[in-house]
């Protein structure tokens, strides 16, 4: 007998979450300068902004926050967390950090130089910020694939391997310090990285003593879609693969945020003990002492034990089947949306979803602030205004796509709100003629301008 998935846990805490008018959404959006960062958090009714630290904590989660050390050095909590991560990545030296994008500036502090240059699968905005912030380069490699939204390449965070030849080859080893693979890779669409792949960016890296940095946020989701869709990886366990996606990585930088399943927290993983030493020194100046580094005791704790949890098979399909079940209903009303559907989010292709807003107009914003007036619900760009400007000409970057990400919070929402969710988009969707103009930009920061931008209604 085959029977539907159901979530391996039941519901202990509610929290309230409000309804409002389209009346009351036109006034917020206005008064937040039409950026959905701006909104109050009590604005919004389905929060899809990120899947980053919006997680629901279990039960032992909860229990371990009691447990926590709160020692300055030493405390248990890092013994566990430590003893954590050795067991399911197999990085013996680690040091924590308050958030992913800390992790990345206490490694980058030592690893990149001006003029750098940084070849990866789709650099996180984070992870790009830090490497330009140095007067470095991302250089995007990912599989051309990546950028064809219908195209149903089962690994479309793969680094295209010709692509990275060239960068390494064309550029003295000492101008690169790290290739780095974003596993899943949340700018092409929350979209895994195959152990083929893996395997391959490792020998080709260690071929130019070039090391391989994985940005691990989503690991646990890439280890469920390579036991999905990679033969050899069928009968191997999520923690198996996880395993064997590590040891081909000589660092790690990890949100703890998404797969960890806590509210705050991140870490780096290293194998190189001297590495690790040279760090440890900017993780004192930015973050905080080696054993705890921007992080309370019991935040550890609880990290911990995420890890445990994120790596389990049935949570795995679980969360990862919620956010197929809103992609197929999407995809079943011709909504265009990024396929297959990834990991954490749902993409929406919105230069086919709005064809008459022009591109300069910010159209996946355009669709972010329409679907927030209708329903409520916040998703996020990740388009014109996240791809910021060139660094050096200061002109408009426009990526390949322009999509208004849905991410799906970890174990906090429950089939009717994503029914909710898909009868919302429907309803714009079957409107979408009527909509012809964006919205230009009023004021904006030097770098990372999407958090803090104010834009004008055309
Ligand atoms: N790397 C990836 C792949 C990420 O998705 C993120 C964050 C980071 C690094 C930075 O981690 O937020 O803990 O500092 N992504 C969030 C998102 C913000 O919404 O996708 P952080």
């Amino acid at each position: 007998m085959k029977l539907p998935f159901a979530e391996p846990y039941r519901i202990k805490m509610v929290e309230t979450i409000k309804k409002s008018t389209k009346e009351d959404r036109i006034k917020w959006i206005t008064e937040a300068k039409f950026n959905l960062f701006k909104l109050k958090s009590e604005q919004v009714f389905i929060d899809l902004l990120t899947d980053s630290g919006t997680g629901a904590m279990s039960d032992k989660q909860w229990s371990e926050i009691m447990l926590g050390d709160e020692s300055y050095a030493g405390a248990s909590s890092y013994y566990k967390m430590k003893d954590a991560i050795q067991d399911i990545t197999g990085f013996e030296h680690f040091l924590p950090t308050h958030q992913g994008r800390a992790a990345e500036n206490v490694l980058f502090s030592v690893l990149i130089k001006q003029g750098d240059i940084v070849p990866g699968n789709s650099h996180f905005d984070t992870t790009k910020g830090h490497i330009e912030y140095r007067k470095a380069h991302a250089v995007d490699c990912t599989i051309d694939e990546a950028f064809e939204t219908t195209n149903p390449h089962p690994f479309k965070g793969n680094i295209d391997l010709n692509k990275l030849e060239k960068v390494l080859s064309e550029n003295p080893k000492e101008k690169i310090p790290a290739v780095i693979v974003t596993v899943t890779c949340n700018t092409s669409g929350g979209q895994p990285v195959s152990l083929e792949n893996i395997k391959a960016v490792k020998k080709m890296a260690d071929s130019y003593g070039i090391p391989v940095l994985f940005d691990s946020a989503r690991f646990a989701e890439n280890a469920y879609f390579i036991k999905l869709r990679e033969k050899a990886y069928a009968d191997k366990s999520i923690r198996e693969i996880v395993s064997e996606m590590f040891a081909h990585a000589d660092m790690m930088t990890m949100s703890s945020k998404k797969d960890a399943i806590v509210n705050m927290g991140g870490f780096i993983g290293f194998r190189d003990e001297e590495l690790f030493r040279r760090c440890s020194v900017f993780n004192i100046v930015f973050e905080g002492y080696i054993t705890y580094g921007g992080m309370s005791g019991r935040d550890m704790n609880a990290l911990a034990q995420g890890l445990y949890e994120g790596t389990e098979f049935d949570y795995l399909e679980s969360r990862i089947k919620q956010v197929e079940y809103l992609g197929q209903k999407l995809n079943e009303n011709g909504i265009p949306i990024q396929l297959p559907i990834g990991g954490h989010a749902i993409f929406i292709d919105a230069l086919q979803f709005l064809p008459h807003v022009p591109r300069e107009q910010f159209v996946a914003q355009t669709l972010g602030i329409e679907l927030y007036v209708e329903s409520g619900i916040r998703g996020v760009e990740i388009g014109t205004l996240l791809a910021d400007r060139d660094p050096i000409t200061r002109e408009n970057r426009y990526p390949k796509l322009e999509l208004l990400r849905l991410a799906i919070p970890r174990r906090v929402y429950t089939q009717n709100h994503i029914d909710y969710t898909a009868a919302a988009l429907i309803q714009l969707f079957q409107k979408r003629e009527a909509y012809k103009t964006g919205y230009s930009i009023k004021y904006e920061a030097p770098i990372m301008r999407h958090f803090t931008v104010e834009l004008e209604k055309i």
